[in-house]
């Protein structure tokens, strides 16, 4: 470590629009194998190695006493704020939308919980400050902070930083180190998909952050490309946009239109695109994760709640908004499900009681309940998202715990609604306990049966939506041969079913990925490998053949035929072990010898705002009309596809980046 020295790697920042991060800590023996170091700082020349103070009042030394390793350390003293420190620029380092690993060593002199942080701003100039790992430093001990990390696609300004709570304590740090994550080989086995291939798509919900792991999204190509859900960046906080709607209140007079936006999402989107892979929308109206603005008159979040007219007249446009902004970004993706609603019931088949979920008004009280008073939204999101929601995309009702008393109004419900001609199914989230046993087990295989059996019996269709399957805390491995057992009889009921039963969705892929990490409930361990429950799941079954693609579901009309059931199951996407590019649009002037260019339709590719250069400005356009702050005329969108292939969106704006920064010299559809 002493002798390694800085090792800057530029790498071209590629411009996408961002998704939020999620950091986690890495395990040390992954970091292992094949690192690739990209930035290195040990002080031990007497520099201060590329780390800057985040603040103007911190002092940088380098010392020699007491370092971790060899005989220098880097002080920050004479901090004034907690945020004060050191921090490492990164956006010549390490490329948006990849996952690194870092390693370093830090203390504080005395007392302080010291924190490793990340900073960027996304691509519509948010600021985001996102703790990576907090530790409680004390005795002036030195402690380790090695964690994967990365940067959403699209963000600038990317630093890693340490902070301090004490404002006034000395922070000391030591070997910091950024290495790659190893490229590394998943086990030769069949595809878990080919092994339903008959009955159900097999998927899995994804995070931004998920996209830059390479061992993880082997697992996700190979196993569970069936279906993608994004993970939170469709959910309401992430979609409903704040400042956008308020301009909109101010330019209009009207306080009844959320606007949206799928920034956040859109690196998942784009892989979904990017390999066809068929998406389950994820959720239009939830009481959690969604903001209180919304509800509040003047969209403000301690305002007074609107009326119930005047939410349902917001909550129309929303989901209007919703499906149309979607389906004009990516009008190639097969949205196939949706959830209309998420978690409306508690266990008892109660609402849920009014409020804004918080310490104060407890998590589960909701927001929706405190405008209507009851359930009775849930009839209009329904209707609203009949109207708007896409071709093809069916609508689910989808809760957790299902197996509980709520299944008797779940199941009320969900008849009514099919009535109406507003449902086509039902998710089942199924965040299952396995625990130590299948007498502990919650629910029992029985349980969840009857739960399937019930609503199958409505006529509607049927998703799991959410799978995962818990063993208790720090149990290691023992439990997982019980795990699969439980599995094994979750999905043979599953199967049992599978005429009326269209997409299993697994809650993530790896153990250590998860929501529920601590308790290891998914198939593949942090190593990327096959779990007994990964066995236990495909014994006595025969693989088929994955399905090739269909061709592509139209997905720019509203469907309103009323349907008892989603009818034939949606053909399933192209496998794609390896991910098949969407199809090139056929014809550029230049591709086809017999046309003769008209001057008039010349396309003239990067000049978005048709002033005959190609520059900042037409970036600057392009990314207006992408968060759908204005809108281009026919002539402009032409110019601004600039990867022509027929459509307008993210990977255009990264291109047309990389081109401004010379990094391709070239724009234009691929020859
Ligand atoms: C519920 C939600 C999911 C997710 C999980 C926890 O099941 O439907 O979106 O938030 O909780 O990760």
């Amino acid at each position: 470590m002493k002798n390694s020295k800085k090792v800057i790697a530029g790498i071209a920042c590629v411009a996408m629009l961002s998704g939020i991060v999620s950091v986690f800590p890495a395990s040390t023996e992954k970091v292992s194998a094949e690192e690739d170091v990209l930035f290195s700082a040990d002080f031990e020349d007497g520099e201060t190695d590329g780390i800057s103070r985040r603040g103007e009042d911190e002092t940088l030394t380098v010392v020699s006493d007491g370092a971790h390793g060899g005989d220098n350390a880097l002080e920050i003293s004479t901090r004034k704020e907690s945020w004060n420190g050191p921090q490492i620029p990164l956006d010549d380092i390490c490329e948006a939308g990849e996952q690194y690993i870092v390693t370093a060593f830090a203390k504080t002199e005395f007392y302080s919980q010291l924190t490793l942080s990340m900073q960027y701003t996304d691509s519509t100039g948010e600021p985001h400050y996102d703790n990576i790992l907090k530790q409680d430093s004390k005795d002036g001990t030195w402690l380790e902070y090695t964690a994967k990390f990365s940067f959403p696609a699209g963000s600038t300004g990317r630093h890693l930083y340490f902070e301090a709570s004490d404002a006034n304590v000395k922070i000391y740090i030591d070997d910091i180190k950024i290495t790659t994550t190893p490229d590394v080989e998943i086990e030769d086995l069949t595809s878990l998909r080919a092994y339903f291939a008959d009955d159900f798509k097999v998927g899995t919900a994804l995070t931004p952050s998920d996209l830059g792991s390479k061992g993880f999204m082997k697992l996700v190509d190979k196993h569970l490309s069936g279906s993608v859900t994004v993970g939170n960046e469709m959910k309401p906080d992430y979609v409903l946009n704040l400042k956008a709607t308020q301009k909109y209140m101010e330019e209009t007079g009207d306080d009844e239109n959320p606007q949206v936006s799928f920034a956040q999402a859109a690196p998942v989107l784009e892989y979904a695109k990017k390999n066809n892979i068929p998406v389950r929308v994820h959720t239009l109206v939830w009481h959690s994760q969604t903001p209180e603005w919304f509800f509040k008159e003047n969209y403000d979040p301690k305002g007074e709640y609107v009326s119930a007219e005047k939410m349902t007249k917001r909550m129309e446009n929303y989901i209007k908004n919703f499906f149309t902004t979607l389906t004009e970004l990516y009008p190639d993706v097969n949205f196939y499900a949706c959830d209309v609603v998420n978690e409306a019931w508690l266990e008892d088949g109660t609402p849920r009681k009014p409020g804004h979920p918080d310490q104060s008004n407890g998590y589960g009280a909701s927001d929706w309940v405190a405008v209507y008073g009851d359930n009775s939204f849930i009839d209009d999101a329904f209707t609203f998202a009949r109207k708007y929601a896409p071709k093809g995309c069916k609508l689910y009702y989808n809760d957790y715990n299902e197996y509980m008393d709520k299944k008797k109004q779940i199941v009320e419900m969900a008849v009514r609604l099919k009535e109406k001609g507003v449902i086509d199914g039902i998710g089942m989230q199924s965040h299952l306990d396995a625990r130590q046993s299948m007498d502990a087990a919650f629910p029992s295989v029985n349980m969840y049966e009857q739960a399937i059996k019930a609503y199958t019996e409505t006529g509607l269709d049927v998703q799991i939506t959410e799978l995962d399957a818990t063993v208790p805390e720090n149990s290691g491995d023992q439990y997982f041969e019980h795990q699969a057992k439980y599995y094994k009889g979750i999905f043979d009921a599953i199967c049992k079913y599978s005429d009326k039963i269209s997409a299993v969705i697994f809650w993530g892929v790896t153990d250590d990925i998860s929501w529920r990490a601590s308790q290891l409930p998914l198939i593949f361990d942090n190593e990327y490998k096959a779990k007994p429950a990964f066995y236990s799941i495909i014994d006595g079954r025969t693989p088929g053949e994955v399905p090739s693609a269909p061709a592509q579901q139209p997905t720019d009309k509203p469907d309103v035929k009323p349907t008892d059931k989603p009818s034939d199951k949606p053909t399933e996407p192209a496998v794609s072990e390896t991910p098949a590019a969407t199809e090139k649009p056929s014809s550029t002037p230049s591709d086809d010898p017999q046309s003769t260019p008209n001057p008039q339709e010349t396309v003239v590719y990067g000049d978005v705002d048709l002033d005959g250069s190609v520059d900042l400005t037409d970036l600057s356009k392009l990314s207006l009309y992408l968060i759908k702050d204005i809108k281009l005329e026919e002539k402009s969108l032409k110019n601004a596809d600039v990867d022509g292939d027929g459509t307008v969106d993210i990977p255009d704006l990264a291109t047309l980046k990389q081109y401004l920064s010379k990094i391709i010299d070239k724009l234009g559809p691929a020859k």
